[in-house]
């Protein structure tokens, strides 16, 4: 964490960043993975992702939480959710970086667009999106408390540039205390946009094989 905050505070960049999408939730596709879910119970990713520019990586098309959480839905077959906030963070990414801080001192809850239809249907909700100064972004908490996960199986991911879960897996639980929060990952974000293999392991360990 210490090593990415010196790192970020030196960061300079002049790049245009590209926003994020609509929030809309999306149903798994192939008729194998579609089976696989029957197995297993019916499973959704919820994720919080930015493209544009970021740290370490340059400007993105597609954020590096959106790759891993969309190779996550191809394997699994799950439906994805995509937390988009109703402001705008499109933004270069050192004022993204005061913004970003300033929300979590004053442990702001932007809203987000969209909803998810029938969150009572799923059994296991995969949570991912970038470590934002220690944690999962202040919009993703917005969600948190819109929508009660408990009782059900998350599965938390994060993608980073060195502070790994931080304190995602302990927010979960404390938004979520009766939920079953395992096998939690993490992955750099420049990892993440060149190479999804520990993805693909990680899954594979819990019995979602490509
Ligand atoms: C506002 C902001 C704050 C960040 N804070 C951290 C941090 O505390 N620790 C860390 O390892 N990375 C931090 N990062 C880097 C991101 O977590 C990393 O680039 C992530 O992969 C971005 O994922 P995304 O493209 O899905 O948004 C930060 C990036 C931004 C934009």
């Amino acid at each position: 964490m210490r090593s990415f905050l010196r790192s970020a505070a030196l960061a300079v960049s002049s790049l245009l960043m590209a926003t994020a999408c609509n929030g809309n939730t999306k149903t798994g596709t192939t008729e194998n993975q579609a089976e696989s879910n029957m197995k297993k119970g019916k499973i959704l990713v919820v994720y919080f992702s930015h493209a544009g520019e970021n740290y370490s990586v340059g400007n993105i098309k597609v954020g590096n939480t959106k790759l891993v959480a969309d190779e996550i839905a191809r394997v699994t077959g799950a439906d994805t959710f995509e937390i988009v906030a109703e402001k705008s963070y499109d933004m270069p990414y050192s004022a993204l970086i005061k913004l970003a801080r300033e929300e979590t001192r004053q442990g702001e809850l932007p809203a987000f667009k969209g909803s998810v239809e029938n969150i009572e249907q799923y059994d296991t909700v995969f949570i991912g999106g970038p470590i934002w100064w220690g944690t999962y972004p202040r919009v993703m908490f917005t969600f948190f408390k819109s929508y009660d996960l408990n009782g059900k199986t998350i599965i938390p991911f994060t993608t980073h540039e060195g502070s790994g879960l931080a304190n995602t897996v302990e927010d979960l639980k404390k938004s979520y205390p009766s939920a079953k929060v395992v096998n939690a990952f993490s992955i750099y974000g420049h990892e993440a946009q060149s190479d999804l293999s520990k993805v693909d392991e990680w899954l594979d360990k819990q019995g979602y094989t490509k």
